[in-house]
């Protein structure tokens, strides 16, 4: 089979398309033939070594989170798919394994494809949409009515956090560039703050919850803007956040949360009810052939992609 083999960390150049044979699923695996993947910063980062604490040595020898596809062979104990199904799922970001013509994975990663959404539709959601759902449904547990912030709302994981919230009956506030301030608009945001021009710390007290995509300002600086007992979840963690923030949870009622993505087929299967729904809609912003993965992890490394960029493997 077609895969993007990286045998070392590196820049984009470490990418190499090579011919290697199918994986040989196990009893309690499947066997998904990747129709298209997506790429997402979490990638870049493993590829360029930026996450070797937890990938160790050498990088995974595929790389690659979302997919969408096929099943193609179910082992001998899963009853919940079969063979012709049509899916969508994330792998373990750190583990990779989606930059290829077939993928195996456990049963409970990946669910049916919303019928409404092309494989490449699909492909984009599996990771920006989990992260969004778990950090506004199970970390923040959000509820209709709530005022929420949302900082970096154009970006993969921004775009679809505001519909969520949205279809969730929040007000959201997005803060985005000038430049974007249309398309968060579009999205649902309905009020926005322009980074370029405006303070986002200055609203204080204002928020039930903030979800914030960017990292760049510390749980200290948000604080102010938070209502009593609101809840700040971030995608961008720092190391003492990670180690001490939930027992300093225990003695502030303004809470610091970290998501970190799992896939689940619950969740897959929450979405995509939204997206049958049309509650939320998948904001695809390129679309590149495999063959030309460098170019999309370097588009992506800029840090300025609205939406998401997908990759066709079939
Ligand atoms: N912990 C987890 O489980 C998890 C899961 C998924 C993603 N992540 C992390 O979350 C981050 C976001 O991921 P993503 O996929 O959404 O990235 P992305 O799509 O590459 O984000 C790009 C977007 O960020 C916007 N942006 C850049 N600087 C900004 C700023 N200062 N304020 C507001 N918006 C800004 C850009 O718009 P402008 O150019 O207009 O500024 C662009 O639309 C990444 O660091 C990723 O690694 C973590």
């Amino acid at each position: 089979m077609k895969a993007i083999l990286t045998k070392e960390y590196g820049n984009a150049d470490v990418l190499k398309l090579a011919e290697i044979d199918k994986p040989i699923i196990g009893d309690g695996e499947v066997l998904i033939q990747v129709i298209s993947t997506s790429v997402n910063p979490m990638e870049w980062k493993v590829r360029n070594g930026e996450m070797k604490m937890m990938t160790g040595k050498t990088p995974p020898e595929i790389l690659g989170s979302d997919f969408s596809g096929i099943v193609s062979k179910i082992g001998s104990s899963i009853t919940g798919f079969k063979k012709g199904d049509e899916v969508y799922g994330m792998t373990d970001g750190l583990k990779g394994g989606a930059y290829a013509e077939y993928l195996k994975i456990n049963e409970d990663m990946f669910a049916i494809k919303p019928g409404n959404l092309s494989f490449d539709e699909a492909a984009s959601l599996p990771m920006v949409a989990q992260t969004a759902y778990q950090a506004l449904v199970h970390k923040a547990q959000v509820k209709k009515g709530d005022h929420i912030l949302i900082n970096g709302c154009t970006g993969g994981v921004g775009s679809v956090a505001v519909q969520i919230a949205k279809a969730l009956g929040c007000t959201v506030t997005g803060v985005c560039s000038t430049k974007n301030i249309e398309f968060a608009k579009s999205l649902g945001a309905d009020h926005i703050i322009d980074y370029k021009k405006d303070d986002l710390l200055e609203n204080e007290n204002s928020y039930d919850s903030i979800f914030d995509t960017i990292g760049n300002h510390s749980f200290a600086e948000f604080k102010k803007t938070l209502k009593a007992g609101g809840v700040c979840v971030t995608t961008s963690p720092t190391i003492p956040a990670m180690l001490f923030g939930s027992v300093l949870n225990l003695f502030r009622s303004k809470k610091a949360k970290i998501i970190m993505v799992a896939s689940s087929k619950q969740d897959l299967d929450a979405i995509r009810t939204m997206f049958q729904n049309a509650q939320i809609k998948p904001q695809i912003a390129h679309t590149f052939p495999i063959e030309e993965i460098k170019d999309a992890h370097n588009l992506s490394e800029k840090g300025r992609v609205v939406g998401k960029i997908v990759l066709k493997i079939q």
